[in-house]
């Protein structure tokens, strides 16, 4: 196979004047150089070529910024009325969507991702989730607590949790920074942002739209870097609370360093998200599900559907039908304008992907499609379908983060919930039926952050989203997102007589 199309939809004169500067750290208001002058390269996935020179913030520009933060949180953004703070956040919007199509357009050369979905999903949950946190501040509320001590009046106050530092992947760039940044400015927090090294891009443009925004000097420092950025960040003892998507791995680091320094933290992490297709489903919608599901964002997402069961009278029909469809999608460059499947992120992710690949092969299971990189630049790996009957398999029980899907045969409803359940992971799972009492059956048998009917992976800042079990700590969207980032503060007022 070799990569279709190579025409390109052409770059805005913003986003090529953009990508061709040389990019500074945000700390403090300011963008900076990075103390030790260190500079890193962002690749375009779509070509293997260089893309943007970007600063590299080492542990120095790592105190500068939470320095900053710490400063903010006792100047004018500690001072801030709510109301302004929905002002700001709405303002943020309104930018994001004046440059919606640039922002789309950097995303999808930074990561690779096909231009539509940058600016469908990337671009709009994004906005969407700063305007769903721009309307909470003014309704942040502590309680009045019925307490039984005699003339004590006794009242919370939420309060911001402070200095946080938010450590995002190359997968979703700006949405994950959205997840994360939109919560903790609602709720008072200040922020140092550390977006992934194979896609800063995004990120630092949501420092300059921040500013502009009027976000203050210090609410919001971004920090280019790669692991060594994010391990200092963690480990820095004024940072009040660490938030991270990424790696299980380092996810469990993090947690760990966290736990020790007594830190608050939530972690978003990894997945092997079974995605059950029961005899009733309709088959054609329950294929299409099931190829979006694992082929989405050539299937570096997190609740990528890559396990599939399918029950065995249909299994032969269902995995040719899917792999036929593996065979017709050929990727392409994300800004060419018919691509569905772009490049994975770098050479290390395919190389990574094709081991998978290799092993799949080497223990057994059938390679049905696909299976191999693409020839000609960039990353592209080939849309691969296995068939496998047995559950031990690698590529059946680790995340591969890539476009490669398992699919098992199953025979009855108890024993496919017991094997979706037969992981270490828990962040989503799907089914496809038409009956009710299976789909709920399946829904609170299940142990899994996402529970998908009919469907895959819809998000809504409103919707809580986060794993159990190796998939993670914690939840982000809605007031449970929000929440992470508050503290409650208990106040007693005594209204006795004798203080009168
Ligand atoms: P990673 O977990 O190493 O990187 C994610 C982010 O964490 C990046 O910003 C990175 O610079 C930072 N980071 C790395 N090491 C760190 C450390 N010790 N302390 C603090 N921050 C650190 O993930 P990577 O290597 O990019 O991808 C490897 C695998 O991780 C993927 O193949 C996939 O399986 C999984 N992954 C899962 C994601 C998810 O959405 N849950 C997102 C990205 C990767």
């Amino acid at each position: 196979m070799t990569t279709e199309s190579t025409e390109r939809i052409p770059l805005l004169p913003d986003v090529q004047r953009f990508v061709d500067r040389s990019h500074r750290l945000l700390i403090d208001g300011a963008w900076v150089d990075s103390a030790s002058g260190q500079t890193f390269e962002s690749v375009d996935p779509s070509t293997g070529e260089r893309l943007a020179t970007v600063a590299f913030a080492g542990e120095r520009d790592v105190d500068r910024a939470v320095d900053a933060a710490r400063r903010s949180l006792s100047g004018p953004w500690g001072a801030i009325g709510p109301a302004d703070r929905e002002r700001i956040l709405h303002r943020l919007a309104d930018l994001m969507e004046e440059h919606a199509d640039e922002l789309a357009q950097l995303e999808s050369l930074d990561n690779g991702k096909p231009l539509a979905f940058a600016r469908l999903v990337d671009v709009d949950l994004s906005i969407s989730h700063f305007r769903y946190y721009a309307g909470w501040p003014r309704k942040i509320a502590g309680q009045v607590l019925p307490v039984s001590v005699p003339d004590m009046h006794c009242h919370t106050r939420l309060e911001p949790v402070g200095v946080c530092a938010q450590i995002v992947p190359w997968n979703f760039p700006l949405l994950m920074a959205a997840w994360k940044v939109a919560p903790a400015l609602a709720a008072g927090c200040a922020v140092i942002l550390k977006p992934a090294e194979q896609t800063p891009l995004t990120a630092l443009r949501l420092g300059e739209l921040a500013l502009e925004a009027g976000v203050p000097a210090g609410v919001l420092n971004v920090l280019s870097g790669d692991g060594t950025t994010g391990a200092a960040l963690v480990r820095h003892l004024d940072v009040d609370k660490i938030a991270f998507t990424g790696s299980t791995e380092v996810g469990r680091e993090i947690g760990a360093i966290a736990g020790r320094n007594l830190k608050r933290v939530t972690l978003e992490l990894g997945g092997k998200s079974p995605n059950v297709i029961l005899p009733d489903a309709d088959p054609a919608a329950a294929t299409r599900g099931a190829f979006e599901a694992i082929y989405f964002n050539s299937g570096q997402s997190c609740t990528a559907g890559s396990r599939l069961f399918v029950q065995r009278d249909q299994y032969d029909d269902v995995v040719s039908a899917l792999a036929d469809t593996a065979r017709a999608t050929v990727p392409g460059p994300g800004l060419a304008p018919d691509t569905f499947l772009g490049p994975v992120i770098s050479e290390g992710q395919r190389a990574r992907v094709l081991e998978y690949v290799n092993a799949g092969t080497a223990e057994g299971a059938e390679l049905v499609a696909g299976g191999s990189a693409v020839s000609g630049p960039g990353y592209f790996v080939e849309p691969t379908v296995f068939s496998a009957t047995s559950d031990d398999l690698t590529i059946a029980r680790e995340e591969i983060f890539g476009p490669v899907v398992v699919a098992l045969p199953y025979d009855d409803l108890d024993e496919v919930i017991e094997r979706a359940n037969a992981t270490r992971y828990g962040l989503a799972a799907g089914i496809w039926t038409t009956d009710l009492r299976a789909a709920h059956r399946f829904a609170d048998k299940v142990r899994a952050g996402s529970i998908y009917i009919n469907c895959w992976q819809p998000s809504d800042a409103a919707a809580p989203f986060g794993g159990v079990k190796d998939s993670g700590v914690g939840r982000e969207h809605g007031y449970e997102g929000l929440s992470q980032y508050l503290e409650s503060k208990t106040v007693w007022t005594n209204l006795g007589a004798d203080n009168a």
